[in-house]
């Protein structure tokens, strides 16, 4: 090339070839976080292989580890990676170092930091039962089979938010106080997004509140009958916690999608958890807003959160021992509701489904302990069948 000639032909366009890049940030936490993560990183992987995405990931702190690292559970720089990222995927939080009860800063904080920040009030926990797995509740076959619920947990608000929320001292002893306030804007919002997921399934929703004992739960009720005439295809049923406790495991498959509070949601599901035979089955997907297809690859809005429903499991954390399938379907999740891959997302599912049907269990779902696999044994057979 001579040296004052320009480069390139000026004469041609170049167009720019746009391969679309999903960046996604992974907020490992701690205990059992980074290790179920990392499981469903191989399985990013392979799906990027076989179908030929670009996923650029970024690890940030979250939790304990980032306290000790920064003295804050959400440092700004997670916060910043977040929000340029188009999906978070995050393991787990909390462990018995940061659990002196005088702290006020607590790993918790973070998750529950960066859901408010990122508006994440709708937090849908899929429970399902995988055929080959109806042994291994300790539920019987009859009231499990063909289970399909969808939990709403309201997620940034209620009893987990609602201020005051302090201890303190008084001449008669200590104090302590949490709130549960709703306005009605909030519980539109998610019975909302219930009503229209209700829509796109068995047309029956299931609102959950205690009712006959809080102001909070009688205003909810309310407010459900009233969205409720928006959507007259779906059927509506109220139904008070303590009995929602109780159904969920006598009758499970009397419910399509069940919306509620967000510390009832919490408890709920960890109950449900047991249908589908381990806690760490389960995994979740915390939003904004429900993705139409004009909004499917919008940059603008703020990105999603996958989190499997349960913690940092500190009593099996670094044993290589945890169940990575609910982070893995929680990857499924992001697949298919932030970046509208489907086939992506089933060929997850497909190839969890084949690996349990083949008899592989990690310790928590199997019925014989003598034959158990690792965490990272259960990720690279689910990866390798992607
Ligand atoms: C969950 C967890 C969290 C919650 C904790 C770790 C703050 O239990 O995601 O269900 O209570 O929301
Ligand atoms: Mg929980």
């Amino acid at each position: 090339r001579g040296g004052s000639s320009p480069p390139f032909p000026t004469n041609i366009v170049y167009k720019e070839i746009s391969i679309m890049t999903y960046k996604i940030a992974v907020l490992q936490g701690d205990g059992v976080g980074p290790e179920v993560t990392s499981e469903s990183i191989k399985c990013l992987k392979a799906v990027s292989k076989k179908f030929n995405h670009v996923f650029d990931i970024e690890f940030g702190l979250i939790g304990g580890v980032a306290i000790d690292s920064t003295g804050n559970p959400l440092p700004k720089e997670t916060e910043i990676l977040c929000e340029k990222s188009d999906a978070i995927l995050f393991g787990a939080v909390g462990g018995p170092k940061w659990d002196n009860e005088n702290f006020n800063i607590r790993p918790e904080g973070g998750i529950l930091a960066i859901r408010k920040k990122l508006k994440t009030f709708a937090n849908l926990r899929p429970v399902k039962v995988f055929p080959s797995l109806i042994n291994s509740s300790p539920i019987k076959p009859k009231y499990i089979r063909g289970v399909d619920i969808l939990i709403v947990r309201e997620l940034t608000g209620g009893l987990y938010f609602a201020k005051p929320k302090k201890r303190w001292n008084t001449a008669r002893g200590k104090r302590g106080v949490d709130t549960l306030k709703y306005t009605e804007k909030e519980i539109e919002r998610i019975l909302d997004v219930g009503f229209k997921l209700a829509q796109q399934r068995q047309k029956k929703l299931t609102s959950v509140d205690k009712f006959n004992v809080l102001e909070s739960s009688r205003l909810w009720r309310e407010v459900a009958v009233k969205i409720g005439r928006d959507y007259p295809d779906v059927e509506l049923e109220h139904i008070l916690v303590d009995n929602m406790a109780m159904k969920l495991i006598s009758q499970p498959k009397s419910f399509d999608v069940i919306v509620s509070e967000n510390t009832f949601g919490d408890i709920i599901s960890d109950e449900a958890a047991i249908i589908s035979s381990s806690l760490g089955m389960l995994p979740s997907a915390s939003i904004s807003h429900l993705k139409t297809n004009n909004t499917s690859k919008s940059k603008s809005q703020l990105p999603f959160l996958y989190e499997p429903i349960h913690g940092s499991a500190p009593d099996i954390a670094g044993q290589n021992k945890a169940n990575p399938i609910g982070s893995i379907l929680s990857l499924a999740m992001m697949l298919n509701l932030s970046f509208g891959l489907y086939n992506e997302s089933q060929a997850i599912e497909r190839s969890v489904n084949k690996i349990l049907s083949q008899g592989f269990r990690t310790s928590d779902i199997a019925t014989n302990q003598k034959e158990t696999i690792s965490t990272s044994q259960m990720g690279d057979l689910i990866s390798s069948n992607i």
